[in-house]
């Protein structure tokens, strides 16, 4: 049996349209904070069953959500020469009913948990785009901190991949890891029900119907290069611009799909608020907001209870998380 841990990450530029449906391919790049609060862990084992087994939070499952394991594993199987089936476990640490960035932390653990039982011996990058498989996000959670996906310009995709926004000399010139991630997070969960268009579906509406699209291509590109400066060089209300400004026209877009699609809630525009006007009164704190309802709060470990407090005091606001930052994704010895 190999087991792995992963974290799931939520992107302070949107990755909004894919290149490729088939191999996952985005049509842009994207740059992401890696959580620890919002973590999952999986277990693979081979067994000589017909199918494959997946059961998630004690629950066991079928349809939709086995045949996406199974049709991952097949790519895995597929590289290790076998048609052997496997038992997969996976338990996560944050409410999955509400939608919040699972699979980026679901798949990322299956690709490091499963590459491992299956005796595939993979790069960081390689398990990046194996990843990126089972979803465009999970990419992103093979790595800690502060991390960056490309797009990537090759057809097979071996190139659309993360890697850490800081590079290993930069590690090593002695910067720590708080030094170079000083981001944690607070998600207000919104008590809103189940999402009504997943963001696969989402992004491929938007792409097919939205006048939009091309600009926000376009300003993707310019938001990932001002945010990597900002990020090393600029000052926090700089980057709460971009950062607010990515997630406000990714949503721009989707809503000017046909039929629109809007995320947002009552409560959602009531936090968006509540984050600004915190920061006039000099908290460090910016909002973004995925394919749903929920608001999360970048901000730094000093101002994390103070946003926490805020943004709990809305009556559909069910549950406020609080994360540092978090690791990479990683073979470890047992289930928790
Ligand atoms: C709004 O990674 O969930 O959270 O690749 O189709 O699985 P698939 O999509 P997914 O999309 C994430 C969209 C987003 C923005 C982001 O995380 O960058």
């Amino acid at each position: 049996m190999s087991i792995a841990t992963a974290c799931a990450n939520i992107a302070l530029v949107k990755y909004w349209g894919k290149r490729d449906a088939v191999l996952n391919l985005p049509e842009r790049g994207s740059l992401s904070l890696t959580l620890d609060a919002l973590r999952t862990y999986t277990s693979v084992e081979k067994f000589s069953g017909n199918s494959d087994e997946l059961i998630i939070d004690d629950q066991p499952q079928s349809g939709k959500a086995l045949k996406r394991v199974t049709e991952f594993l097949d790519l895995v199987r597929a590289e290790a020469k076998t048609t052997e089936r496997a038992r997969v476990i996976s338990k996560t640490t944050f409410p999955l009913a509400a939608g919040l960035a699972s699979s980026a932390s679901g798949f990322a653990a299956l690709a490091v948990a499963a590459a491992a039982e299956y005796g595939l011996k993979l790069s960081a990058a390689e398990l990046s785009a194996l990843a990126r498989r089972g979803s465009g996000s999970a990419a992103r959670s093979i790595f800690g901190g502060l991390v960056r996906m490309d797009a990537g310009k090759k057809a097979d995709g071996s190139d659309a991949v993360a890697r850490p926004l800081f590079s290993r000399e930069e590690y090593l010139q002695g910067v720590t890891f708080d030094q170079l991630a000083p981001f944690g997070a607070v998600i207000a969960v919104a008590d809103a029900g189940a999402k009504e268009v997943g963001s696969t579906d989402g992004m491929e509406a938007t792409k097919q119907t939205s006048p939009y699209h091309s600009a926000w291509l376009d300003q993707v590109d310019r938001d990932l290069a001002e945010a990597e400066r900002l990020i090393r060089d600029g000052t926090f209300s700089e980057l709460a611009e971009i950062v607010e400004g990515s997630c406000l026209a990714m949503h721009a877009d989707a809503m000017a799909a046909r039929p629109g699609i809007i995320y947002f809630k009552p409560v959602t525009l009531w936090a968006i608020d509540r984050v600004r006007e915190l920061r006039k009164n000099f908290l460090h704190t910016m909002f973004t907001v995925d394919a749903g309802p929920h608001v999360v709060a970048f901000t730094v470990p000093e101002h994390m209870q103070k946003v926490a407090k805020a943004l709990s005091e809305h009556p559909q606001i069910k549950q406020v998380i609080t994360s540092r930052a978090g690791e990479g994704a990683h073979l470890i010895e047992r289930m928790p």
